[in-house]
């Protein structure tokens, strides 16, 4: 499996072993309607067309821009930025140089040139070709490598403890090699938008209603959405194209009943189970993931 070149929260990459079997094993276009960090795009390798889309307009300037440029320019450009905002280069002079160590991290090392390119980024004009790049930048030397805008579209993680090391450089590498290779159509649109065809196959990863995720705590997504994308699905479904619907029936106590309605028409195939102590009463809690399909899987 191959990873992505960001770290997506709620992205599938940890589960990609569980769903590529129960994944029809042709199709002619495969859309991935809710794209996030692409690894279930670049992990499919059925379809004969790819179509990759999320609303987050930011992120899919990104993935055009990586898509447009080779992996060798943007290593290069991002080592420029590095050097123009004084950001700590570890692969190349090693953490003792800076004075810290991994365990430790660069979070202080990196903090003032960090929030220089962060505001740099905000102020930049949304017409700017170079506005992608500085934002990987800023994903490379972010928290958790996270990507996370406020309600009115600035990003704001804050500085992380990592640089541009080896891992990231062969993220990128691996990432831009196999997705220029299968080339998927990229656009940014709402869901509701995407028009489907007979044969093709539509994998939805929207935002969970019933857990909170970065991406969607400043915009939400509502019973409403969940509601809207089951009438979607199902006119998917009339169409004679294929669908698979990521989701958890169960999080932390909580229930998606209506979501369980819905999925009752098709069928819900169990992806994982994960058990977690919440709290220190060691009272348990659990996650049920799901992925609802509207044709038998082969497994
Ligand atoms: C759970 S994430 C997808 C993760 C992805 N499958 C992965 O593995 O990286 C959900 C994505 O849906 C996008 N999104 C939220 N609302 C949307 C909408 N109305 N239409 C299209 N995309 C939307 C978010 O920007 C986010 O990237």
């Amino acid at each position: 499996m191959i990873k992505s070149f960001l770290n997506y929260t709620g992205g599938k990459y940890r589960i990609m072993n569980q769903l590529i079997p129960l994944f029809p094993t042709q199709c002619d276009t495969m859309v991935d309607l809710f794209g996030g960090s692409g690894v279930v795009t670049l992990n499919y390798h059925s379809a004969d067309r790819y179509i990759f889309n999320d609303n987050n307009k930011q992120l899919v300037d990104l993935i055009r821009f990586i898509d447009n440029n080779s992996a060798i320019f943007i290593e290069e450009s991002i080592d420029k930025i590095i050097r123009h905002y004084d950001l700590s280069n570890t692969m190349a002079f090693g953490y003792e140089f800076y004075k810290t160590s991994s365990s430790k991290g660069l979070a202080a090392i990196n903090k003032s040139g960090y929030m220089r390119l962060r505001t740099d980024y905000n102020n930049s004009s949304q017409y700017s070709c170079l506005r992608p790049l500085y934002l990987y930048a800023l994903i490379i030397f972010g928290f958790n490598n996270q990507i996370r805008f406020n309600k009115n579209g600035f990003f704001n993680n804050p500085v992380g403890k990592r640089d541009f090391n080896v891992n990231m450089r062969k993220k990128l590498h691996d990432f831009t090699y196999f997705w220029k290779k299968i080339s998927p159509y990229v656009i940014s649109k709402d869901f509701r938008d995407i028009e489907v065809t007979k044969g093709d196959f539509v994998y939805a990863d929207p935002p969970y209603s019933i857990a909170t995720a970065t991406y969607n705590e400043t915009d939400g997504w509502s019973a409403k959405d969940d509601q809207d994308l089951f009438h979607y699905l199902d006119k998917v479904d009339k169409k004679g194209a294929k669908f698979a619907l990521s989701n958890v029936i169960e999080h932390k106590g909580k229930q998606n009943i209506k979501l369980l309605n819905w999925g009752n028409n098709y069928n819900i195939n169990r992806v994982t189970n994960s058990f977690k102590y919440s709290n220190y009463h060691t009272k348990r809690s659990s996650s049920q993931e799901v992925l609802i399909t509207n044709y038998e899987t082969s497994i």
